[in-house]
């Protein structure tokens, strides 16, 4: 996986896989730390398992690599992933934090883009994306309301997509959420 982007990705789609309803995302991004949490209503997860390479419901293949994978990305960075079963019918919280200033973070990647194409993959799936500001939660992205507003055929409409993934992609720019960037100092044109 390049970028967090990649991970991003897995992490709704484990959600996604194991039939999970809702998924909420809360993001931030304060003194160059990512944080990330994602809240899934699905089954909920072993959690003695996830981290071990060996164990997955992948019918393709025997080794699950997504979570091991995020968790060596995080802690690279002295960052953390930490999952929890949120109760015996079952949920899964799952939150990092990668630590941007550290010299083997990876890129953040098109993160704007993850979430549209979740979006359309898993069309049933109500996705939220929550930006706190000032400690009060902005939602940035709530497909349910989009779902409700317009009808969920709109969702592949090219215009909407590039119209929620503009949205998106805005809000995490302002938070400093995008690929430029970059804990290097910037080069002087010579
Ligand atoms: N949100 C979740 N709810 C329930 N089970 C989950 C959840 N996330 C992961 N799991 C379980 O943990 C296993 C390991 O997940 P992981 O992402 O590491 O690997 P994978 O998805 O099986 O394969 P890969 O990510 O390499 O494509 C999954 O196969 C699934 O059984
Ligand atoms: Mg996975």
């Amino acid at each position: 996986m390049k970028n967090i982007a990649d991970h991003l990705f897995d992490i709704l789609e484990n959600s996604a896989k194991a039939g999970a309803s809702e998924v909420q995302v809360k993001i931030s991004f304060n003194k160059k730390k990512f944080f990330c949490q994602i809240i899934d209503s699905g089954p909920g997860i072993e959690i003695a398992d996830v981290i071990d390479p060996f164990v997955t419901t992948r019918k393709t293949r025997r080794v699950g690599l997504g979570l091991p994978l995020l968790k060596k990305t995080a802690e690279d960075t002295l960052g953390y992933l930490k999952i929890i079963r949120l109760n015996k019918k079952g949920g899964t919280s799952l939150e990092f934090l990668i630590n941007m200033f550290h010299i083997d973070a990876k890129p953040f990647g098109d993160l704007a883009r993850v979430f549209m194409d979740v979006l359309i993959a898993w069309p049933q799936m109500n996705l939220k994306l929550i930006i706190p500001n000032n400690s009060i939660d902005n939602v940035i992205l709530d497909s349910e309301k989009i779902k409700e507003e317009l009808n969920l055929e709109a969702i592949y409409s090219s215009q909407i997509q590039n119209f929620i993934y503009e949205t998106v992609k805005k809000e995490l720019i302002e938070k400093g959420i995008d690929d430029h960037f970059s804990i290097e100092p910037k080069r002087k044109n010579s």
